[in-house]
């Protein structure tokens, strides 16, 4: 059966558990396995339920809470008394907050008033970032903070795509011109539904290490696995398509961030090849000190003007400069074309790429 942590919470551009465990077997190192763009932590959970050391990274707190909840998580008993303390003050409390904050219409629309009180007193409480059982009832209420509402009875919001936090003054339009009302959601209720779910596969006896944290620094963050890392398996993001903040805004509201979707796209290297090169040198340099004497590299790369060839060699010489060693590639690569997802269907084919290419290097 699929593990149920798996899909604690879509992540847009994820890869899925058997690209990790076909890699995984092709691997014939035992060592530490990394991935420095760990996103929702399918390449670090994977790892753990096959009895392999893994630990990872990623910029974006939406990745870090997911991907910690998954690969570090507390035992179900410890969630539920949790939950059973939050729901009693909360029952006591008065609203966390007044009601009126940024983009009030927004938030009059997307929950109902009485699931809107739960989750800005969730929001307010749960110390996700110190607290392991407080991040796994957070990364459940990632998961279910917004969804096909309409379909499913988990889901806290107005219906909504569950893979991307749609802009606010496009999810106002919409509803707006749907009538479509937020409907009355209990979220301590759900919780504990999902818990049960959710922890009917056991966890992994191995616990990851998770770092919110910037690749090109990734090191610093992970001195005690010098030397250690014999397969890297990840996903860069990919060139000239999402903006993984704007893409989550309300994910990341709810993890304490601004109420705006506003993320501005200042950043040039995700959108200009020559910076989107040097910006994966940088990365590739960041996590050095950690790769072993040989290593195996599977990267996985897309974009909408990224041809394969140029992909394999422009990787192998930032590998190879980046990591200051001999880098050469395993094969030629495997191109596929993407999947059509609910957020490329919302995007526009234009936002995303049509292929990814798939390649692996040997590290010596
Ligand atoms: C293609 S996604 C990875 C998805 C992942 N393989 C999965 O299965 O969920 C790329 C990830 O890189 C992260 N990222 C972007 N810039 C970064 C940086 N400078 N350092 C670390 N992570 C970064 C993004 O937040 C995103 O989660």
């Amino acid at each position: 059966m699929r593990h149920r942590f798996h899909a604690i919470c879509p992540y847009f551009a994820m890869f899925p558990e058997s690209f990790v465990e076909k890699h995984l077997a092709a691997s014939k190192y035992e060592g530490v396995v990394f991935d420095p763009f760990c996103g929702r932590g399918t390449t670090i959970f994977e790892s753990l339920l096959r009895g392999r050391a893994a630990a990872g990274c990623d910029i974006n707190a939406v990745a870090i809470c997911i991907t910690g909840a998954k690969c570090d998580p507390p035992t179900a008993g410890e969630v539920l008394t949790r939950l059973d303390e939050l729901e009693r003050e909360f029952v006591g409390s008065s609203p966390s907050e007044p009601m009126t904050e940024d983009m009030e219409e927004f938030f009059g629309l997307c929950f109902h008033a009485d699931t809107y009180d739960q989750v800005r007193y969730l929001r307010q409480q749960l110390m996700w970032q110190t607290n392991k059982v407080d991040r796994f009832i957070a990364a459940l209420c990632l998961g279910a903070l917004h969804g096909e509402s309409h379909r499913s009875p988990n889901y806290f919001s107005n219906r909504m795509p569950r893979t991307i936090s749609t802009k606010p003054a496009y999810s106002v339009r919409w509803w707006r011109s749907g009538g479509y009302v937020p409907p009355y959601r209990d979220t301590f209720g759900i919780l504990r539904g999902l818990v049960a779910y959710r922890y009917r596969t056991p966890p992994p006896q191995q616990r990851g290490v998770i770092v919110l944290t910037d690749a090109r620094f990734a090191a610093k963050h992970f001195t005690d696995m010098n030397g250690k890392v014999t397969d890297v398996i990840t996903s860069p993001p990919y060139l000239d398509t999402t903006n993984y903040r704007e893409d989550q805004w309300l994910r990341l509201w709810f993890l304490g961030g601004e109420a705006t979707s506003n993320y501005r796209r200042a950043d040039a290297r995700h959108y200009n090849k020559e910076f989107y090169w040097r910006f994966l040198e940088e990365a590739w340099s960041g996590i050095a000190p950690l790769v072993a004497n040989k290593a195996r590299f599977v990267v996985r790369i897309g974009g909408r003007r990224l041809e394969k060839a140029e992909a394999l060699s422009s990787l192998c010489n930032t590998l190879t400069s980046g990591l200051g060693r001999a880098v050469r590639p395993a094969d030629n690569g495997v191109t596929s074309s993407v999947k059509s997802s609910q957020a490329n269907s919302f995007r526009g084919a234009k936002a995303s790429p049509t292929v990814e290419h798939d390649f692996c290097f040997i590290v010596s």
